[in-house]
């Protein structure tokens, strides 16, 4: 049995995968060549994103983006605890502090509350509390962690409140929805659930390439050219003359066409990644805490990750049945030596540190069968003693 198995969708889109790779090689263009413009123009029609921006990865995505807003030491930027390092590492390249803050346990994002309660905690700080030249609040990073958005209804009215920029990083959700009515928008994909959205197409990533890559998805066009211009070096309108300070941000034009090609069969995936869902629905309700989307969202299912306070009796049952499992994520980043330094705690993060004992990521991909399915739901229940 594998974790994730990525040939059954290969052989599926084996020809074009092939043409497409093929028509690179004729073409010869492999930086900023015509594919990367291509899925830029399909995933803003696909995301309802005004802008898209191809890049080098979900991290460079992130970084890029709060490059953009100028982040800088002395900046607060609030981010989860429970959430893959990168979230916290490109605030900390910027010099500026990740605020930790709670998550809500259903979900596993960002709780609302907790960040308001930041927000205004971090605001009536003496400056002797703080580290040494003061914090002053910037953003909120959201993680829609296993392919559920974060509650962007919640979280885009204390950003307008609080005056704070908003970034969701959609790494593992891309694919996902979420009613925003209150915007008066319906339903949104996610890339237009926030002003600035950032996702990853790692391989294994719900939409992934052969090999690193992301894409940032923006709704402000002068924003989209600082991001442009921050991918090529900081360079301006013309070439070689550069403005600001950037990276080499950019996409290859080989992930960008199998990227073209994955994305013709991405929808029916989705409804794969359900059907999966449900059928481990099925077999677990009742028997272990299973993950859900909430009211007014669909996830993209990166992840089906089970929560149990016995979880070390399930994974000697898996181990010992040869069944693949990954835990996500074991040590919040507030109690990671680096990020416990780097980074502000002001209110405790219980929930991050009881989900982050519980979690356990469990066998799934769109093609999984179904018998690989009640395998894993008969070890569980044989660990659980139902
Ligand atoms: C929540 C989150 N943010 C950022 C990233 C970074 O993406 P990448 O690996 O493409 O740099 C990941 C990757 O797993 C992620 O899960």
């Amino acid at each position: 049995m594998k974790f994730i198995d990525l040939e059954p969708q290969r052989e599926r889109i084996r020809q074009l995968l092939d043409e497409r790779i093929a028509a690179v090689l004729d073409h010869g263009r492999f930086i900023q060549g015509p594919e990367v413009y291509e899925l830029e123009r399909v995933l803003s029609e696909y995301s309802g994103s005004a802008y898209s921006l191809a890049c080098s990865s979900g991290t460079d995505a992130l970084l890029m983006s709060l490059m953009a807003f100028g982040v800088k030491p002395g900046d607060a930027v609030f981010i989860p605890s429970f959430t893959f390092v990168a979230t916290a590492e490109v605030v900390c390249q910027l010099g500026a502090t990740p605020v930790f803050v709670d998550i809500d346990p259903d979900t596993c994002a960002m709780c609302p509350d907790a960040l308001e309660r930041c927000i205004q905690a971090l605001g009536s700080r003496a400056a002797s509390e703080l580290p040494a030249g003061g914090l002053s609040a910037r953003g909120i990073i959201a993680v829609d962690l296993f392919g559920q958005p974060a509650d962007y209804q919640r979280l885009n009215g204390l950003a307008e409140k609080y005056n704070l920029f908003l970034l969701a990083d959609a790494a593992q959700s891309f694919g996902a929805t979420q009613s925003a009515v209150a915007h008066g928008k319906g339903v949104c994909r996610v890339g237009k659930l926030a002003p600035i959205t950032t996702t990853s197409f790692f391989p294994s990533k719900p939409l992934g390439c052969y090999g690193d890559g992301g894409a940032v998805f923006v709704q402000d066009e002068r924003l989209y050219e600082i991001l442009k211009s921050i991918r090529e070096h900081g360079q301006g309108s013309e070439r070689y003359r550069y403005e600001r300070v950037g990276i080499n941000g950019r996409l290859d034009s080989l992930q960008a066409a199998v990227l073209l090609a994955k994305l013709t069969i991405f929808d029916d995936e989705l409804r794969l990644r359900n059907e999966v869902a449900e059928r481990y629905h099925g077999m677990l309700s009742g028997m272990i805490s299973i993950p859900r989307a909430a009211d007014g969202s669909s996830s993209s299912w990166a992840q089906y990750c089970v929560r149990s306070s016995k979880r070390s009796d399930i994974i000697r049952v898996f181990k010992e049945a040869g069944i693949p499992h990954a835990v996500y994520y074991e040590v919040p980043l507030h109690l990671q030596t680096v990020y416990r330094e780097k980074g502000l705690i002001i209110e405790d993060l219980r929930n991050s540190e009881q989900v982050a004992r519980e979690i356990l990521a469990l066998p799934f991909y769109p093609y999984i069968p179904e018998g690989a399915q009640e395998e894993v739901a008969n070890a569980i229940r044989v660990a659980l003693g139902h």
